[in-house]
């Protein structure tokens, strides 16, 4: 190991011995070098779990088996398979990508960090995971998973998403690397194995880690501190209300505007919570109803706000002839919940059917 922590552990070495044992061989996105999958997987890897993507996975690149097939798809098509997997931008960058892919290089994934990078929703560490793994270049990852590693291995303090702190992991996960090409695929799944694995956010399995001796939090006893927490500001909070529009096994959705939050997915329509929602049918929507089913209001989190949503049921008793408005449409419960809507909507959904 070089001048960082301790000179007598190889931390490549040790983990890639480690990955050979213990880690993960038979991912469906882990024995190809096909860019474009490993593309895919990367993408829907991004904050979520390996046993969440797997379905997802599986549909996606049987619908959209090539960058050309995704290239050539519809927005809509594409969020569609996306829904439930939340972070929405995800799925639009892709399809973006995917059609720049097609226009600039020819329908080939590139090959040059630079362009990878380039590419919408591709950051600096997800470029090298696919160069690593698709190409065998030599090059460093730092998400979610390696940050808790290295900051527990190596002691380093301080928030990793603060700018000093970030710039110092890179240097580190830099000089972490091995030595040749050819370990670059196994060291770079034994990170992300490890950090999935075994040195869990609460309660690592420190017993089963290669690095437990050299660890610096497991050595002083200080596990907890690592990695450090982002200094909290206090978020605000917001409340709106959702008409839900119920006629028989309908209900009303409108498509969001392409800009701004759930841009371009299916949600109930927004009113402010103190309006009565049977007076707002019939004038926005020209229906009559009477109040439904009275349903809890739910939160859901965003990065800046926490919005509380006031679910609004309305049994419509008569549907104008003239109810479809541009970007309105009914739809029946069960074709409601493969729609492409967002991770609230569906659970209104959920909360609608067991009322
Ligand atoms: N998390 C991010 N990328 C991953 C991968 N390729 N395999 C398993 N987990 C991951």
């Amino acid at each position: 190991m070089k001048k960082h922590a301790h000179p007598e552990v190889d931390f490549a070495g040790c983990i890639v011995a480690w990955q050979r044992r213990h880690g993960r061989h038979d991912l469906p996105w882990q024995n190809t070098r096909d860019p474009y999958v490993i593309w895919v997987a990367e993408i829907m890897l991004q904050q979520t779990q390996v046993k969440t993507v797997m379905p997802y996975f599986a549909r996606f690149m049987e619908r959209f088996p090539t960058v050309m097939a995704l290239a050539q798809a519809d927005e809509n098509d594409v969020l569609e398979n996306w829904s439930g997997l939340g972070y929405y931008a995800r799925g639009r960058n892709l399809h973006k990508a995917a059609r720049i892919i097609a226009v600039e290089h020819g329908g080939i994934f590139p090959r040059d960090f630079a362009a990878v990078t380039a590419l919408p929703g591709i950051g600096r560490s997800t470029a090298s995971a696919i160069c690593a793994f698709a190409y065998h270049q030599r090059r460093a990852i730092l998400d979610g998973n390696v940050r808790r590693v290295l900051t527990r291995c190596f002691g380093i303090g301080g928030y990793p998403g603060d700018r000093k702190v970030e710039q110092r992991l890179w240097t580190l996960a830099e000089s972490l690397l091995p030595g040749n090409d050819e370990d670059i695929v196994a060291y770079t799944q034994a990170q992300m194995d490890l950090g999935a694995t075994v040195c869990l956010r609460s309660r690592p399995l420190c017993s089963l880690c290669p690095l437990v001796d050299a660890c610096v939090a497991n050595r002083e006893k200080r596990i907890a501190d690592f990695p450090g927490r982002k200094p909290r500001k206090a978020v605000p909070a917001r409340a709106t209300a959702m008409l839900i529009l119920v006629s028989q096994n309908e209900v009303l959705l409108e498509r969001r505007p392409p800009a701004g939050i759930w841009g371009g997915l299916w949600c109930f329509p927004e009113m402010p919570p103190d309006e009565d929602a049977c007076a707002r049918s019939r004038d926005r929507f020209g229906v009559a109803g009477e109040p439904g089913a009275e349903l809890q209001p739910i939160v859901h989190g965003f990065s800046h706000f926490n919005l509380t949503i006031h679910p609004r049921v309305v049994k419509v008793t008569r549907r104008a002839p003239r109810v479809e408005q541009p970007g309105s449409t009914w739809m029946a419960l069960d074709d409601a919940g493969r729609a492409a809507i967002p991770a609230p909507v569906r659970r209104l959904l959920g909360l609608l059917r067991k009322s």
